[in-house]
Order: C-alpha cells, then structure tokens, then sequence
C-alpha cells in the first residue's frame, strides 16, 4: 500500500468528519470543517490517503496485458484516466488521516492532527507532522506549537521526536476538565533543526517508502 498526501478539498468533509468522531469522540466535533474550509484563508487542512491503483498505475497494467495481443488501451478511456488523475477528486479516495493548523505572526498552530485507529502504528502520524513542517517551512513560519492532553503519552512521544517541547500547562483546559501540555518546537529553519528534520525525514521513507506530497 502507498500513501499520498495533499490539501484537503469540500469532498473530504464526510470523511474527514468521520475521522475526527473516531479520533476524539468525548470532543466531537471539534472542529466544523465544512464551515472553515472555504471561509478562513488562516487555516490549513492535509489529508493523507490510499494511493494504490492510481489510473496512471491502471494505465501502465492495462497496456502491459495487451502488449503481447498488439492491442493497446484505447485513447479515449487514456483520456479519460488522466483527467481523473489530475482533478484530484476525493469521492474514490480513503482519507486514512488529516492534520489542521492555522497561522499567525510566523507561528503555525497544530489544532488537529488524527490517525483512523485501524491505521495507526503505520507511520501515518509522523507522515502528517512532516508535512505540517513541510509546509511551514514553505509558508515562512518560524515555530509550530500545539496543546495536548497531559494523558496523550502517544501523541507527545510523537512530537517529541521531532524536537517539540514542553513549555507550559494550561490547567483545565479540556470539557472533561484534563489539563493541556503546551509544547513547541524551536525556530525550524534554523540549520539545526533542518538537520535533525532531513535526517528523520530520510527515516521514514526507509522505513515506510516514499511519499507523494502536494501542499497546493
Ligand atoms: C497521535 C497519532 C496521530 C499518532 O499516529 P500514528 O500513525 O499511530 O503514529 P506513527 O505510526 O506515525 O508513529 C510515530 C511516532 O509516534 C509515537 N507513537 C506512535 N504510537 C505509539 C505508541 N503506541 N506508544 C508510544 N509512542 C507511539 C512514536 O514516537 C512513533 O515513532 P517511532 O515509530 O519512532 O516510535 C494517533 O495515535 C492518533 O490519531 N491518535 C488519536 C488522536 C490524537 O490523540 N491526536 C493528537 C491530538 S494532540
């Protein structure tokens, strides 16, 4: 199985939706996607997604099995397979994860981050937060924060190793009363961070492959 990632798009809501309840269900919903998508220009949504059998890939299959007949798949579904390929639509498409965070004054903010349960453990997470960083980078932010439950040891232990740290508590700060750990990472374009993060990035698409990445 290979995984892309891109900007989510109005045809994600459903799942996306789907994604948040099975990840925070004492807080659903947290966030109105559908609502926020196209109104705050602040905010930004990836999705990471299946990306087996992608039409181009069925393209490549369909023309090697006639190859040996001399038939060859016809231009017109050619046409047709490309053009799905390129518009992106999500209605065929399992949304597995999805990451949201808003920018302001050069620091972007983590308000969501979330894996399906049945896909955890996959390396998707840390697929999301490269990303975030990624696209951070590109749009000039300086530092990325974010609040956690003080009981998320998962969550924290993934931030942790991409260098975020605990800088504060704010006491009560979930419905249920929990307390938030408040954690940030240190300027990310500077050389040190960029080099831990290429580093770690070389990582996981050893361990997990590469990864096909659009941020617009
Ligand atoms: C937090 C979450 C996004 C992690 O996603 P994931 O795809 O399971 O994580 P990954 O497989 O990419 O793992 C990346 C890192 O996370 C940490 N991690 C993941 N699962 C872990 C576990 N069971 N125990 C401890 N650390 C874990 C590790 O640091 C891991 O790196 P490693 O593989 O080098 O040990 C996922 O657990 C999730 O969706 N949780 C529910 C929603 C949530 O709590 N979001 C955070 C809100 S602040």
């Amino acid at each position: 199985m290979s995984y892309a990632v891109r900007p989510m798009c109005m045809g994600d809501v459903p799942q996306v939706n789907e994604i948040d309840r099975e990840c925070f269900p004492t807080q659903w919903p947290t966030i109105s996607f559908g609502r926020e998508l196209p109104s705050n220009r602040l905010f930004r949504y990836l999705v990471v997604l299946e990306d087996s059998n992608s039409p181009s890939e069925l393209i490549e299959q369909l023309d090697q099995s006639g190859s040996g007949s001399g038939s060859r798949f016809p231009e017109r579904l050619r046409r047709f397979f490309s053009a799905a390929n390129t518009s992106r639509s999500s209605t065929n498409q399992r949304i597995l994860g999805i990451v949201g965070f808003w920018i302001m004054a050069g620091e972007a903010h983590i308000s969501t981050i979330g894996v399906r349960p049945a896909y955890r453990s996959h390396g998707l997470g840390e697929l999301l937060l490269i990303s975030t960083i990624e696209l951070a980078h590109i749009l000039h932010v300086h530092v990325i924060t974010l609040e956690v439950r003080a009981s998320n040891s998962v969550a924290q232990a993934l931030y942790e190793k991409y260098g975020f740290t605990k800088v504060g508590m704010r006491r009560g700060y979930y419905s249920d009363r929990e307390d938030a750990v408040i954690m940030t990472t240190d300027t990310i374009i500077s050389a040190h961070f960029q080099s831990q993060f290429q580093r770690l990035k070389e990582a996981h698409a050893q361990t997990w492959g590469p990864v096909d990445r659009h941020f617009t």
